[in-house]
């Protein structure tokens, strides 16, 4: 790590609770890999401080910071501005801090197209992909396929009403993509036999349970699963996907990516290729 002195910035994470969070240690292996004079820290800030707590951060200087649960949304009204990818995504993962305004990006959703080209060799425009769910990360999820060029997404959700409002909120966008329904169990088997890709996005496999609905025969041959839950890093949905032979991938690469894309956002340059996920493996191994 870069020794720290009078003129080191500090970047981190805010979240409530945020001790769990792999950030840290992924940022700053990547600062010292790239000898930035940057640290990177954890900020514990409960719903009620969020206010004074982005008051303080941006009077401090702090160069930038990460958001997560649960200030995702709660964060917007009180930063200076919004880059596109926040805008679409309703959310907001990294702030920057621009001459002291404090301008909100979302790199969750670009995080997950990267790892899909690295982990599963799937570029968007490869053919139909199921989302499953249709909370906030399937929302940020679809924006960023639409944008890097997918042709058709279909979403499904147990709760059919929450996946129209989703669709709906992408219909006042430009976006080319067709973005579908699959309203019920039937409906998601048929769009599976010709998906090339069926991407988790709810947080059912965490606990080792099994996605409702969801039945990985119905894939053609080449589908490609993606589970954005990496705890466990087998998960129920992995586990059946390797018993039929299908090719998958677990959340840790778009942990990763949308690192990769934070770390670009503030110092400007990329750090080198594989740091971050391959200390994010060294800790789950451990
Ligand atoms: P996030 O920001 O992580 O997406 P969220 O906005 O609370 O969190 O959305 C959670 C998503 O997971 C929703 O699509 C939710 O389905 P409902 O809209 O029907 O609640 C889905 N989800 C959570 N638990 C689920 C379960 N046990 N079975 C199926 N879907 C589930």
């Amino acid at each position: 790590m870069h020794q720290i002195d009078g003129k080191t910035r500090v970047l981190g994470i805010i979240g409530h609770p945020v001790g769990h969070s792999l950030s840290p240690v992924m940022q700053n292996a990547a600062l010292a890999a790239c000898r930035l004079n940057y640290v990177y820290v954890a900020f514990n800030v409960h719903p009620d401080n969020l206010e004074e707590s982005i008051l303080g951060l941006r009077s401090l200087g702090v160069a930038g910071f990460n958001v997560t649960i649960p200030h995702k949304s709660s964060i917007i009204p009180y930063l200076d501005g919004l880059d596109v990818s926040a805008q679409s995504a309703c959310a907001v993962n990294t702030v920057k801090n621009v001459d002291g305004r404090l301008i909100g990006f979302n790199t969750d959703g670009d995080g997950l197209v990267r790892s899909l080209a690295e982990d599963l060799d799937f570029l968007p425009g490869d053919g139909d992909i199921v989302v499953i769910g249709a909370g906030g990360a399937a929302r940020g999820a679809v924006a960023s396929l639409c944008r890097a060029g997918a042709s058709r997404v279909i979403i499904f959700n147990r709760t059919p009403a929450r996946a129209l409002e989703l669709v709906e909120s992408f219909s006042l966008m430009s976006c080319t993509t067709e973005i579908l329904i699959a309203a019920d169990s039937s409906e998601l088997k048929a769009y599976m036999k010709n998906a090339s890709l069926l991407i988790n996005t709810t947080s059912v496999g965490m606990n080792q349970d099994v996605l409702p609905f969801v039945d990985l025969a119905d894939l053609s041959n080449n589908g490609r699963i993606y589970d954005m839950v990496y705890a466990p890093s087998v998960t129920p949905l992995l586990h059946q996907a390797s018993k039929i032979g299908l090719r998958a991938a677990n959340g840790l690469g778009m942990l990763a990516g949308q690192g990769e894309l934070a770390f670009q956002i503030w110092t400007g340059i990329l750090p080198p290729s594989g740091l971050m996920k391959s200390c994010l493996l060294n800790i789950c191994d451990s």
